[in-house]
């Protein structure tokens, strides 16, 4: 499943200082081939000359509602028709004003208005402004509209103040317009996922661990959260960021990770376990730092305990279990040899010795493997990869009936749930 490659933006701006903030998004947008039409606000125009957006988009800039070039006539209804989605940001207390009450009163709240196509909403001004009744209304109508409201973040914001009214982030933003584009039927589904490596300390400052980057669990976290599911991610030690709105556990050893996961598991529907958990880890740890007197160092390791298997056993009924594993030869016959004795649903076996597979690089190439059969994948990204294990996991749900009503914090929009 693709990204934002080709998809038509339709990118409205309004007057703010963060308007110089909506500039590098377009530049975002275009370095991900999305395409990009901009509408801004007269005020907009103040902050940041439209001659920039139309260089980073590399379309005219739409201002005007009364354009009276043959091709821009019916403007209003014609750009959202075009489009596949609208972003308005900065959405200013003004702009909100007009949206929330219907007011056509430019082209951006007028072709807001006349479209049909899915709108995210970006909220940024002054922290008064932001907490006013009025403005907290008018978010409130836009998101019972049907708008996607990316809420402003706290930080030092340009009028010299301290507090929330700051434009959200690319990040934040990104994930709410992908999640528009992708199927929401993890909706209401509570998933847990583990990703990373697992630290075993020796001593103070040296630890038995793998090469693990997170990179496979993290973006299995982030498609599932598109798809509109509750998730949280247990990680062991790695340097990626928390993906948005998703709830994330950091942990360190394999005992941490299991007391995360047997506290989350009874409440999960699905429970995907791609961390690399250290299989061993040393009997005793040293309070001082271990010397190197002696010639060679013998280290005494025990089992750590195995959370996958205990996980099986547990299980209650309706749960879905997926394993990982990951192999260097026989892989089908071993992740099949996995699938049962862990009583697993679903088995995804890597290869970890394929140069783009695996650990730390982008891309894997996996069989997944399940009760009835398996399927080996391409080389993929790792999150075509995790979308093709999630479509799996569809299909292996139990049908159980969901609304999104009934489980409003399965809504895949951070401001409307
Ligand atoms: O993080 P990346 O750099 O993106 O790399 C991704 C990955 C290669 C780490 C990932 O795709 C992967 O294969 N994860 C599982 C690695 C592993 O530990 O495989 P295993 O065959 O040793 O374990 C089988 C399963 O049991 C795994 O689901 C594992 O999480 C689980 N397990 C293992 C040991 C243990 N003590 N407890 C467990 O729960």
């Amino acid at each position: 499943m693709a990204g934002l490659q080709g998809k038509k933006i339709l990118f409205g701006v309004s007057g703010s200082i963060a308007a110089y903030k909506a500039a590098e998004w377009v530049r975002e947008l275009v370095r991900e081939e999305a395409v990009v039409t901009v509408i801004m606000t007269a005020a907009a125009e103040r902050f940041v000359s439209s001659l920039t957006f139309a260089a980073l988009s590399g379309n005219p800039v739409h201002l005007d509602m009364f354009d009276t070039d043959s091709e821009r006539i019916m403007a209003h209804i014609n750009l959202s028709r075009e489009a596949d989605a609208m972003l308005i940001a900065p959405a200013t207390a003004q702009t909100l004003a007009r949206l929330a009450s219907g007011i056509a009163e430019d082209l951006l709240a007028t072709v807001a208005l006349a479209a049909r196509i899915p709108i995210v909403v970006c909220p940024a001004m002054n922290s008064a402004m932001l907490a006013h009744p009025a403005v907290q209304e008018n978010i409130s109508r836009v998101c019972r509209f049907g708008y996607h409201v990316v809420h402003s973040t706290s930080g030092s914001l340009a009028c010299g103040e301290i507090g929330d009214g700051r434009l959200t982030d690319w990040e934040s933003t990104r994930e709410t317009l992908l999640a528009l584009f992708q199927p929401d039927d993890l909706c209401g589904r509570q998933v847990v996922i583990t990703a990373g490596p697992t630290r075993e300390p020796l001593d103070p400052v040296r630890f038995l661990s793998n090469r693990s980057s997170g990179k496979m669990g993290f973006a299995l976290a982030r498609t599932a959260r598109r798809r509109g599911a509750q998730v949280t991610l247990i990680t062991g030690p790695v340097s990626l960021a928390n993906p948005p709105g998703v709830d994330v556990i950091r942990v360190s050893t394999a005992e941490e990770m299991a007391q995360a996961v047997f506290g989350c598991a009874p409440r999960a529907d699905v429970i995907v376990k791609s961390a690399a958990v250290a299989d061993f880890k040393p009997i005793a740890f040293s309070e001082h730092k271990l010397k190197k007197k002696t010639q060679g160092l013998q280290l005494d390791l025990e089992k750590n305990i195995d959370i996958l298997a205990e996980l099986g056993r547990k299980r209650p009924p309706r749960q879905l279990l997926v394993g990982f594993a990951a192999e260097s030869r026989e892989h089908a016959s071993e992740g099949r040899r996995k699938l049962v004795e862990k009583n697993l649903d679903l088995i995804v076996v890597n290869d970890i010795l394929g140069p783009q597979t695996g650990f730390e690089v982008e891309t894997n190439q996996v069989i997944l493997i399940d009760r009835k059969g398996h399927v080996e994948l391409p080389l993929l990204s790792k999150e075509a990869t995790a979308h093709r294990i999630w479509d799996a996991v569809v299909t292996l749900l139990p049908a159980v009936s969901v609304s999104p009503q009934e489980y409003s914090s399965g809504n895949r929009d951070p401001g409307c749930a």
